[in-house]
């Protein structure tokens, strides 16, 4: 390889990362913001470069579930929309989207798929009442250093009886068993059922996988 092969290789390389691997270091509410406010531009390319799965897979996967398509949906952590984005073309109509950056926010707005976009620090308590919403969608957010692991059953409250949550947990979050073990716990108390699950791929690009869940809570 020449010099200059090296060199393009090693700054595609640099580019398909640019942002990635601090994705996995953030551990305050604080650094999250500053993070995702300096990732909004370039997060959909770096993203897509990657081969980002999950969404589709969630969508796909609440789709085949969900009763009526047409009950209000939140898209938490939605980011720049790539979630919700996914969701309208699995056919939900009416999708709401929060999260903390107002940058990646101002991204989903240009989507065109929200009724309503919000800014919110989701380890703050809720501001919406129990049973807005039908359906929950937490996709690349229930993370290690994003959001901690009592944020599963804190999601199954909100819901109403009958309502749906569907999210993704990537394989640097199943490492910590107390995701997993809250989950479990929400089943062997009958609160919730899980309806499907599935190990797949999550961002190809880097050899990252995630597993999602559609759960209904009984
Ligand atoms: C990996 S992105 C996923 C975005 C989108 N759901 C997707 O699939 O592309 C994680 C998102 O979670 C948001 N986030 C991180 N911590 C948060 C918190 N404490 N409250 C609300 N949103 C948070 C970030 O701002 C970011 O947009």
């Amino acid at each position: 390889m020449t010099k200059d092969e090296h060199k393009g290789k090693s700054q595609s390389a640099a580019k398909k990362k640019a942002f990635l691997d601090g994705a996995y270091q953030i551990s305050t509410t604080d650094d999250a913001r500053a993070f995702y406010d300096a990732w909004a531009d370039s997060y959909d390319d770096e993203i897509s470069t990657n081969g980002y799965l999950t969404p589709v897979r969630c969508a796909r996967a609440l789709a085949e579930i969900a009763d009526d398509q047409t009950c209000p949906m939140l898209d938490i952590g939605c980011g720049t929309g790539i979630s919700g984005l996914a969701m309208a073309d699995a056919g939900f109509t009416t999708i709401d989207g929060s999260d903390l950056s107002q940058a990646m926010l101002d991204k989903a707005k240009t989507k065109g798929v929200y009724r309503n976009l919000w800014q919110a620090d989701l380890k703050q308590p809720f501001p919406f009442e129990v049973g807005t919403y039908h359906f929950l969608a937490a996709i690349g957010v229930i993370a290690t250093g994003h959001m901690p692991p009592e944020t599963i059953p804190r999601l199954v409250d909100l819901l109403d009886h009958g309502g749906f949550m569907v999210f993704s947990l990537n394989d640097h979050t199943l490492e910590n068993p107390n995701f997993e073990a809250h989950l479990h716990a929400l089943v062997d108390s009958k609160t919730i059922s899980i309806l499907f699950e599935d190990y797949g791929d999550h961002l190809p690009g880097i050899g990252l996988k995630s597993k999602i869940f559609v759960l209904k809570r009984n």
